[in-house]
């Protein structure tokens, strides 16, 4: 392993974290999934939960992930082992980073599966292929698309080659490059988006959708899918935030940054939904098809509207550009582990990590193209990737987490990391009690065990 903390290098300033680790918490997490499931979830209700959950469990855990990867300067694994050394606790911690390093590889390789759509989307929008097309042909569309493995093949191979080269140019010239540019126009474009929704006839009835709150939907499962999503969204658990901490210069505030990723990232899933829904309801679709939300409805939706093309293109770029910057945040702590472990080029880690996903990617594009039905336990293999990933191993490796930064390592050590002044006590209430406890909770509840 290398002793080396300075292997990987630095980002060039607080503001290029800022935005490189937004990169991983935006993704198909806001763009699909927080609105969808803030429709079945009581609307107002669901983004007062969601909040206080991001507030109160994600937001310690975040300055947790953040601190033990500054602290540590290596991949998970390594910086789990080195921490877990400096503790004088048992080497058995370095799981925390291999539960990470593993749940990127198997959350990218389905992920880029889904990207590749948002992909086959784009060129459909931009080459006019949308034009005027009715509920059932859009429908048709989508099956057509998940049922032509070559296609999927095409994109998916596509989008892990373009995720390849941005790692494999490093982290300013690749990672920071890519992110400052993506993620202001992703923030520019919904909000061109936003003003879009606010000009259709549908705009307040999706606002009232989106934010009246309903108290009585909030059931305890809905609290713990607000608990979960709070936890994919902001990409914790898996070592992401952990190796994009690592490359933290000491003087930046990790609080602070912490603050503005966990704002930004919500202010995106919300602006999400203040662009989509109004477009569905002003065209009577819908409001929570889940998966096939934003690629069925929409779709149909713009292509009936003054501008639809324009703006249709747009949206797809926008979940483009959100995937892919989530893709090589989760690919990252396992390319550090390769660059560390077995002194490899990042360019030959980059297309080994890379090329393992696509293969990997190849069971899910499986899974959905109706010629494979291989189950197991009634779960298709992307069905069962996904549990795996976002119900069980992100929480394992949070509650890890949470409990290695708060009761494992020695409070001095956290505190002068961290360096909180009298908000460290709130981090502390966070880290050893509430989080632990709330993603305990969910874990249980993933695995049907209450
Ligand atoms: N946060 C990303 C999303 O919302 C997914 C992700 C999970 C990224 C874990 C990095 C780490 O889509």
């Amino acid at each position: 392993m290398s002793e080396s903390p300075q292997h990987h290098g630095q980002w060039s300033s607080r503001i290029a974290f800022i935005i490189a680790a937004s990169g991983s918490a935006i993704g198909l997490g806001n763009i699909w999934k927080f609105p969808y499931l803030l429709g079945e979830n009581g609307g107002g209700a669901f983004v007062l939960v969601y909040i206080a959950c991001v507030i109160g469990i994600g937001l310690p855990i975040m300055m947790a992930e953040t601190m033990i990867g500054r602290r540590g300067q290596r991949s998970p694994i390594h910086t789990m082992t080195v921490l877990a050394k400096e503790a004088k606790a048992t080497p058995l911690w370095q799981i925390a980073g291999w539960l990470g390093v593993l749940a990127g590889f198997l959350i990218l390789s389905y992920y880029s599966v889904i990207a590749g759509w948002s992909m086959a989307y784009l060129f459909k929008m931009v080459g006019g292929f949308m034009d005027q097309v009715g509920p059932e042909e859009a429908q048709q569309v989508f099956m057509d698309l998940k049922a032509a493995a070559d296609v999927q093949l095409v994109w998916h191979s596509l989008f892990m080659a373009l995720t390849t080269a941005i790692l494999m140019k490093g982290l300013t010239e690749g990672i920071e490059r890519v992110t400052r540019v993506m993620i202001p126009s992703l923030f520019l474009m919904l909000l061109a988006l936003d003003v879009y929704a606010a000009t259709t006839p549908g705009f307040w009835e999706g606002m009232t959708f989106l934010f009246k709150p309903d108290f009585s939907k909030i059931t305890p499962d809905s609290l713990l899918i607000a608990m979960g999503q709070a936890f994919f969204s902001l990409g914790l658990g898996m070592g992401s935030i952990m190796i994009y901490g690592a490359y933290l210069p000491k003087n930046v505030s990790i609080g602070r940054s912490s603050v503005i990723v966990s704002i930004a990232d919500t202010a995106v899933a919300l602006m999400a939904g203040i662009a989509i829904f109004p477009v569905v309801f002003s065209n009577h679709l819908p409001p929570s098809m889940g998966p096939g939300l934003i690629f069925e409805t929409l779709p149909l939706a713009f292509s009936h509207m003054p501008l639809g093309a324009l703006f249709g293109s747009l949206f797809f770029l926008l979940v483009f550009f959100a995937a892919i910057t989530s893709a090589i945040a989760l690919i990252e702590p396992a390319i550090a582990y390769l660059i560390e472990t077995f002194d490899y080029s990042r360019q030959k880690a980059s297309a080994i990590a890379c090329g393992v996903c696509w293969f990997l990617g190849l069971g899910t594009l499986g899974s959905f193209t109706g010629g494979n039905q291989w189950q197991w336990h009634g779960k298709t293999f992307f069905e069962l990737i996904d549990f795996v990933t976002a119900d069980v191993m992100l929480p394992l490796g949070g509650i890890l987490i949470a409990v290695f930064a708060g009761w494992v390592m020695k409070e001095k050590v956290s505190a002068a990391e961290l360096d909180l002044g009298r908000y460290l006590r709130y981090w502390q209430i966070g880290s050893r009690y509430i989080a632990p406890l709330a993603v305990t909770l969910i874990l249980l509840k993933a695995l049907g065990l209450f």
